[in-house]
């Protein structure tokens, strides 16, 4: 079995404090099991040409690191990824704001990728590349001879045709999908809304009856891989934490209140403002829980020199400080919102002592922390996870309280069902999760599609064996 190679925007080198993002935790899961190469931009910007890349090697995983050039990178990750693909992706139209210099940035550093990659590969790798900021790769590095396996996974949504289409260049972004072997979706929602796009420009003959999509002599795999978690890591992790200081002295600051909790990147799509409103509903609605619930919302910034964010934080930061003005008292504030970062195991530890978990996003790929909520649980006497349908987690989850984000008073009405749990139930929709989750885990995930990037034949254009869709 060859080198498996992943391929992301950034790279996130070993450290004690990682983001709660999901594509990062799930590619170092799945690169410490197999070792390998992981090769991104390393967060660094030049104002000359990129040099060669930096290699470190830790824990068997080689880390290769290029520099960006800095006249590039604002149009190429603010702007085409997070300002244009993102929001769209995403369903939010009004957040997308498209130009062409953004789109030909976005070209340029998916050129560079493909230059400073292809000199470090050798012949028995599988390339693994990840999320929206690398689409055009695969195009170009067939372009520059690459033969072998290449695979592509997109961790979030992936929008319908009729949402597609509103790029201008939605037709070079779905054939670039194309020139991939194997291309890999969270949900079987996502899944169909990229066969609408491959129908809406080839033709349904395109798709063959047994999953296959065919474009002329090429024929790729398109399927579903929701992502997982590292189960037993976890577990530990949240169960070790609970007794250290930083969990404690969280705890210990409840007196005896409740715990609700929130773990987000500070992300519009996310569903804040939406969940602050819903948790404002809830206290006024229900009463009896002013001065016996905390809701302590951890929400680290993230791309911030993007517009829609700082104006997401804005309207956070009133939405909080009314809920707070309206109902504190001198010994208890209702909401507890952080814009600040824990290490991972700290947050699996607040997780757990956590009574309902809220995971509320607008849209959302998979949803990383909703599926740590649950394993992170004591399994004797496990918290809720109140999570939205809108997050391809829901479609796993469904021992979750599922709600409709934008719905106030069913999201305020699940905060009170889920508080007043019985015990036996809590059990019980934990113990259905826990099944889904151990057998669909982030090894179940790698396993998945390395196996069908194995099945790919002669590297660029036959794939041998088909599996079926999870
Ligand atoms: C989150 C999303 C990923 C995305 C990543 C980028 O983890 O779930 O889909 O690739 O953010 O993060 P960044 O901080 O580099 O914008």
């Amino acid at each position: 079995m060859g080198r498996l190679v992943c391929v992301s925007n950034r790279i996130s080198l070993p450290r004690k404090s990682a983001a709660p993002g999901g594509l990062a935790v799930g590619i170092l899961s799945a690169l410490k099991r197999t070792g390998g190469l992981w090769f991104g931009w390393g967060g660094e910007t030049v104002d000359h040409e990129p040099g060669e890349p930096d290699l470190h090697i830790r824990e068997g995983v080689t880390y290769a690191t290029i520099e960006l050039r800095a006249s590039e990178f604002d149009n190429y990750y603010n702007g085409y990824s997070n300002d244009v693909l993102w929001p769209l992706f995403h369903y939010f139209l009004k957040g997308m704001h498209y130009s062409v210099e953004q789109r030909d940035a976005y070209e340029s550093v998916n050129r560079t990728f493909a230059q400073k990659l292809v000199p470090l590969l050798t012949p028995d790798d599988r390339i693994w590349v990840h999320d929206y900021h690398l689409i055009p790769l695969g195009r170009r590095l067939r372009e520059l001879g690459v033969r072998q396996p290449l695979g592509f996974f997109l961790h979030i949504p992936f929008p319908n045709i009729e949402m597609l289409r509103v790029l201008p260049c939605y037709a070079e972004l779905l054939r670039d999908l194309t020139s991939y072997d194997v291309v890999g979706f969270q949900t079987e929602n996502d899944l169909q809304a990229f066969h609408s796009g491959i129908e809406h420009l080839f033709g349904a003959e395109a798709l063959k009856p047994d999953g296959r999509i065919r474009i002329g002599d090429h024929v790729l795999r398109a399927d579903v891989f929701p992502i997982g978690v590292d189960v037993a890591s976890v577990q530990r992790e949240a169960a070790e934490a609970i007794s250290t200081e930083v969990v404690r002295r969280m705890v210990d600051s409840l007196m005896g209140r409740s715990l609700m909790i929130g773990v987000d990147r500070l992300d519009y799509s996310k569903g804040l403002v939406e969940r602050f409103v819903a948790y404002e509903s809830f206290l006024e609605t229900y009463p009896e829980n002013i001065g016996r619930i905390t809701y302590l919302q951890i929400a680290p910034l993230s791309r911030t020199d993007v517009r829609a964010y700082a104006e997401i934080r804005q309207s956070l930061e009133q939405a909080a400080g009314r809920t707070n003005g309206r109902f504190a008292d001198t010994d208890w504030t209702p909401i507890r919102y952080l814009n600040r970062n824990f290490p991972h195991a700290t947050l699996m530890g607040f997780l757990r002592a956590a009574k309902v978990g809220l995971i509320t996003p607008l849209r959302d790929g998979m949803n990383l922390v909703a599926k740590e909520f649950v394993v992170s649980q004591d399994p004797q006497d496990p918290g809720v996870l109140i999570l939205s349908t809108l997050a391809g987690a829901a479609r796993e989850l469904t021992g979750a309280l599922l709600v409709n984000p934008y719905d106030t008073r069913a999201v305020s009405h699940a905060m009170r069902a889920a508080l007043e749990m019985p015990l036996p139930e809590r059990r019980e929709r934990y113990n259905a999760m826990m099944q889904v989750l151990k057998r669909n885990d982030i090894n179940a995930w790698t396993r998945r599609f390395t196996e069908a990037l194995e099945h790919v034949q002669g590297g660029s254009s036959r794939v041998r064996v088909l599996g079926t869709t999870a």
